[in-house]
């Protein structure tokens, strides 16, 4: 029997085996994990499981060193984990807060981050190399993130930080976290206090969750805190993975940076097309809430499933040439990237703003850019920021 391990940390390093998905996709549609959970293959079967929310429940315990989300408070639940019909009212809060209005707010914003890091990176590289992951690809989703929910630019390094230290992944119930909680609760905790000080709230994102009513009353500042945590977790590393993808192939295909130097026109495809071929979240987790055959296998309530977004992104029998890299496809937004159904991602407008901004950018300033010679550039996907991109980049005159 065909297994696949999702949580392999060697796909890291030498990236996803599309192979082996290819053959589980063919032969057995789902197949076990190591940690006892199903892999689901198939593009239908995916789009099956994301959307019926009712068997299948969201449950991030396991990233949060948790069990699962028995072990977690209700006023400490993500708005993924929230079951209907609450999930739906709290994710209203998110649309007003990220939704395509908001975003064409902070569009000019974007533009000048990316603009000032670039500057920086070329005033600090006198060496014709420059570092593009660190200096670029790795920091636009945090200080987008820090601007578009009205916090100082220093909320993006600390972001950064507890990413890196790995307490972003951590909830005030998660063993051996400290009395307050992470260092990002207690940082929205002092936050959501100073907004309440005010006579109105000045900051719109604290302003909408603050001034919320969902289920018939406001939410408490545990719940409100929870959800500006989760803002953060799920909006700048996903953000930071298409970032890196895209930058990454640009240096790495000198033909490809030429082609969008040469009409513009097709950065929203090559967006797309990274979304689909590299997406970002590889994979996400379900918990099954009832006795149900799925896919032909029996499932049993407390069963996880892997979602294989990768997979179903890469499914033959929906794309053709699936593991090609095009520019032409005929719809180029119908992959899975951002997931399928009531929990569809509400950050997508914003990440596609922020990738296509950061590639405008490059070319924008750049006549050429190429990889380093000798240099091992880690396999698109996998990388997940946190490697290199050194690129010598020929600025425009
Ligand atoms: C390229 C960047 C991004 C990717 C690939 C991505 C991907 C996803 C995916 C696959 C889901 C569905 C997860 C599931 O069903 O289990 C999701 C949900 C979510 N995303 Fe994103 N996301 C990105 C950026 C963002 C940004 C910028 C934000 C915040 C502004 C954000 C906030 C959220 C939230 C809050 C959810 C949960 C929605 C719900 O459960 O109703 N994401 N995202």
């Amino acid at each position: 029997m065909l297994t696949f391990d999702p949580h392999d940390p060697q796909l890291l390093v030498s990236g996803v085996p599309f192979d082996v998905l290819a053959q589980i996709r063919a032969e057995q549609r789902v197949c076990p994990t190591p940690a006892g959970a199903w892999y689901l293959a198939r593009h239908d079967d995916v789009v099956a499981a994301l959307k019926d929310v009712g068997v299948f429940r969201a449950d991030l315990g396991p990233i949060t060193g948790l069990p699962g989300i028995e072990a977690v408070p209700a006023d400490q639940l993500y708005l993924s984990e929230i079951a209907e019909p609450r999930h739906g009212q709290v994710r209203r809060l998110y649309n007003a807060c990220f939704g395509p209005h908001r975003t064409r707010d902070v569009e000019p914003v974007v533009g000048h981050i990316c603009h000032r890091l670039l500057d920086d990176l070329v005033a600090a590289e006198a060496a014709e190399t420059a570092d593009l992951h660190e200096g670029y690809a790795l920091p636009i989703p945090a200080l987008v993130m820090a601007h578009a929910m009205g916090l100082p630019d220093h909320a993006a390094a600390s972001f950064l930080e507890w990413s890196v230290d790995g307490s972003l992944m951590t909830r005030p119930v998660t063993p051996g976290t400290e009395p307050g909680g992470p260092p990002i609760h207690a940082f929205f905790v002092e936050q959501l206090a100073a907004e309440r000080a005010r006579p109105q709230p000045a900051n719109h994102v604290f302003r909408v969750l603050i001034e919320a009513e969902v289920e018939g009353r406001p939410l408490t500042d545990e719940e409100i805190v929870t959800q500006l945590h989760f803002m953060v977790m799920a909006g700048v590393h996903t953000t930071r993975g298409l970032l890196t993808h895209v930058v990454q192939r640009l240096v790495q295909s000198p033909e490809l940076f030429a082609r969008l130097a040469g009409d513009r026109t097709l950065v929203a495809a090559f967006i797309e097309e990274s979304l689909r071929h590299d997406a970002p979240v590889q994979r996400t987790t379900r918990r099954c809430t009832a006795d149900v055959t799925f896919a032909g296998v029996e499932l049993h309530p407390g069963d996880w499933i892997e979602v294989g977004i990768a997979s179903a992104n890469r499914d033959e029998a929906v794309y053709d040439d699936s593991e090609a890299f095009r520019l032409d496809r005929p719809d180029p937004r119908e992959h899975l990237a951002f997931g399928a159904g009531a929990h569809v991602c509400p950050g997508a407008t914003l990440a596609r703003l922020e990738a296509a901004t950061a590639v405008e950018v490059l070319l924008d300033r750049c006549a050429t850019m190429s990889p380093e010679p000798g240099y091992d550039y880690p396999p698109v996907p996998g990388n997940l920021g946190h490697r290199a991109i050194p690129a010598r980049l020929t600025l425009r005159g």
